[in-house]
């Protein structure tokens, strides 16, 4: 992806408009962070390491756009509501969100073997982080007459392709059905709408899919050959649909699940 943001690769999609985006130190949530400010958002980059936020901040400045680095944990209350607050206090208001931070099952084991502090730390940064993340969010953008949230999933919170995965498939299917909850909390309401919609990515190449695949090497290859397209995805191709997501251009769309898995899930 270049990284540049020039008038050719800039269609002014959410110009003006003001962007959070949570696990934006890497991967998936740094693309969508530099994706968000390409097309002319003010973006909100957070990140539990601070290093990587940083980098990703750098990227978008380097490249003209409009940006500012919050460090938090998604899993903490205090540190997403002030994260939501710093994007109120700096901008003035909040538009879009993706809540996109988001840990891998460390250890597959089926699920009598998951631990309880395993399973609680899956949950609190998968599962409650995103809880965590649309409660503020939400408050945020009905003070200044509604917004656009994506929840970022996984295919596997459809369904269970792989044995082992339990705590990990049961917080993302939860989300799935949590960003329908909120759909229709907020599809009308006296101060507004906001859109909840949620991107389900099938196989990207990043970190998290790295160290997945160093704790079991024949995955990629297997996951390589269950994809109808038989290649991973990259994280730019979750980017453009969380943008457009959060744009006006998807005005009449709420509580769907749009899997971006190259035919994984037909
Ligand atoms: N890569 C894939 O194949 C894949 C597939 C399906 C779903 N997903 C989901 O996509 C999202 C992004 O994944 P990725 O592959 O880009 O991962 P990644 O590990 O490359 O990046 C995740 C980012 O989130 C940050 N993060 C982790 N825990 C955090 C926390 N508690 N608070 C704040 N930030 C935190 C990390 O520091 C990192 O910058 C995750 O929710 C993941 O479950 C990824």
């Amino acid at each position: 992806m270049s990284n540049m943001i020039t008038e050719k690769n800039h269609t002014g999609l959410v110009e003006g408009k003001v962007a959070l985006v949570t696990g934006a130190g890497a991967g998936i949530g740094r693309a969508t962070a530099l994706k968000f400010a390409e097309e002319g958002a003010k973006v909100i980059v957070t990140n539990r390491s601070e290093q990587n936020g940083l980098e990703t901040l750098n990227l978008i400045k380097d490249a003209g756009g409009e940006a500012s680095f919050i460090k938090l944990d998604i899993s903490k209350e205090e540190d997403i509501k002030a994260a939501v607050k710093f994007a109120i206090d700096t901008y003035g208001r909040l538009d879009c969100a993706v809540n996109n931070a988001g840990l891998e099952q460390e250890r597959t084991a089926p699920l009598d073997q998951i631990t309880e502090e395993e399973w609680d730390k899956l949950i609190g940064i998968d599962l409650k982080g995103v809880f965590l993340s649309v409660k503020y969010e939400t408050r945020a953008m009905l003070e200044n007459g509604g917004g656009s949230i994506v929840n970022i999933a996984s295919i596997i919170g459809i369904r269970v392709p792989n044995p082992g995965f339990g705590a990990y498939c049961t917080a993302k299917a939860a989300v799935i059905h949590m960003t329908k909850v909120a759909a229709i909390d907020y599809a009308k309401t006296d101060k507004g709408t906001i859109r909840v919609n949620c991107i389900a990515p099938g196989t990207i190449m990043t970190r998290m899919l790295q160290r997945v695949a160093d704790e079991s090497p024949a995955l990629i290859d297997q996951l390589k050959a269950t994809t109808p397209m038989r290649r991973i995805g990259e994280p730019v191709e979750l980017a453009d649909p969380c943008v457009w997501l959060c744009s006006d251009r998807a005005s009449y769309i709420t509580g769907q699940v749009i899997a971006v898995d190259g035919g994984t899930t037909v």
